[in-house]
């Protein structure tokens, strides 16, 4: 018998406690005792991002909360800049279209962060842009974009173009890259580091952001912040909210405040390496070595060796689920997950699964190199 590991860049493991904290009779959302809890996932989050704004609580998943952002600052017609380095900046581009919106996107190859130098050029040729939308981790290529360097450079050259950061996969891996003063929008997931299930999005918003949306006409009912808002303003959500997750979302923010910030993202640092440096002794052509994301790494195996192939093998023969490619990548990458409730060991063990399965399937014996080159990194 093999344990279930879930070692993909979402869903991810959940941990006892906030197994437990969901585990209860349901409450009623109108209820005192459920107000409760979004009082305390308000204030949480407050504490988590650092911004004084309580945020919005969406019941969707996280493409929820980016169609929430487009269509709640946009109108038909006005333009928006994107970064397109995978598919999930590719999806931009689709909620923009689907709006009626004129999207000027950045493209950018595989497997390379966005360049000061490009969104320059770019929001220099259309400053009248309404927003300019950006994933921090590129989870599908495995990149991190340099935004602590690039957001301050959009607000130099177009004050009131709004940034709207899509940090799915990047919230609460590595610290927040800016504050109200360079990110408008900044949208995370549960199903990602806060190891909740899937169904929850939050969404913090800067003054700019709530100007903008009390200034555009309203085209959508289920995502109407300026509803959720006013909802909140009395202590509830406009809609049946996701009340259970936001419950296992009290015990994932107590859960955070006991390992601390700094140490939550030392922990991901880590993570990162034990996965680059164990791929790649394990012959593996590892993705983003530029601009590595600490949530997920990706790989090429080894000539010969069949992504696809190793991915299932690696699931049947020692229980560990990684994710394939996307888009592009689709069939030609593997891609470890570790973020989340996830710690050096559930990472070695990745690393050593995906290096019995590459001898097995004939890809070389290089493991206990791979180990030697991951342990330093696992030691305390
Ligand atoms: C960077 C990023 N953006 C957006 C999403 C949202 O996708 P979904 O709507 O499937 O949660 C994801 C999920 O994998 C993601 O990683």
């Amino acid at each position: 018998m093999y344990k279930e590991r879930l070692l993909t860049p979402g869903p991810t493991m959940i941990p006892q406690r906030v197994l437990q904290a969901m585990e209860r009779p349901m409450l009623h959302h109108r209820s005192d005792v459920f107000k409760k809890e979004l009082a305390r996932g308000c204030e949480g989050i407050r504490w988590l991002f650092g911004w004084n704004s309580d945020p919005i609580f969406l019941a969707c998943s996280g493409t929820g909360g980016m169609e929430a952002a487009l269509v709640n600052t946009c109108q038909p017609g006005d333009e928006i800049i994107t970064v397109n380095g995978g598919s999930f900046g590719a999806r931009w581009r689709q909620i923009g279209e689907r709006l009626g919106l004129v999207v000027h996107e950045i493209m950018v190859d595989w497997g390379s962060p966005v360049t000061v130098e490009q969104t320059r050029a770019m929001v220099e040729a259309h400053p009248k842009a309404k927003a300019f939308c950006v994933q921090h981790s590129e989870t599908s290529t495995t990149v991190l974009h340099p935004l602590e360097s690039l957001l301050p450079e959009v607000r130099k050259i177009a004050p009131e173009m709004l940034t709207i950061v899509d940090a799915i996969s990047a919230c609460a891996t590595t610290p927040m890259p800016g504050t109200p003063s360079t990110i408008d929008i900044y949208i995370a997931g549960s199903q990602k580091a806060f190891s909740l299930p899937p169904g929850l999005t939050i969404l913090a918003l800067s003054e700019q952001a709530w100007s903008i949306i009390e200034s555009t006409p309203r085209r959508t009912l289920y995502f109407d912040l300026l509803l959720e808002r006013k909802s909140l303003s009395a202590g509830e959500t406009s809609w049946t909210p996701a009340s259970t997750i936001i419950c296992g979302l009290n015990a994932a923010i107590e859960l955070f405040r006991e390992e601390g910030l700094e140490a939550i993202y030392a922990r991901h640092r880590r993570l990162s390496r034990i996965a680059r440096e164990g791929a790649s002794a394990l012959g593996c052509q590892v993705l983003a070595t530029d601009a590595p994301c600490p949530s997920v790494t990706g790989f090429i195996p080894p000539t010969g060796v069949d992504a696809d192939t190793l991915r299932s093998e690696v699931r049947k023969r020692y229980g560990i689920r990684l994710a394939g490619g996307q888009g592009k990548f689709n069939g030609a990458i593997v891609r470890v997950g570790h973020m989340g409730f996830v710690d050096p060991f559930d990472t070695l063990n990745a690393i050593t699964a995906i290096g019995l399965t590459i001898r097995a399937l004939g890809g070389g014996d290089e493991l206990s190199k791979a180990l030697i080159a991951c342990l330093p990194n696992v030691e305390v």
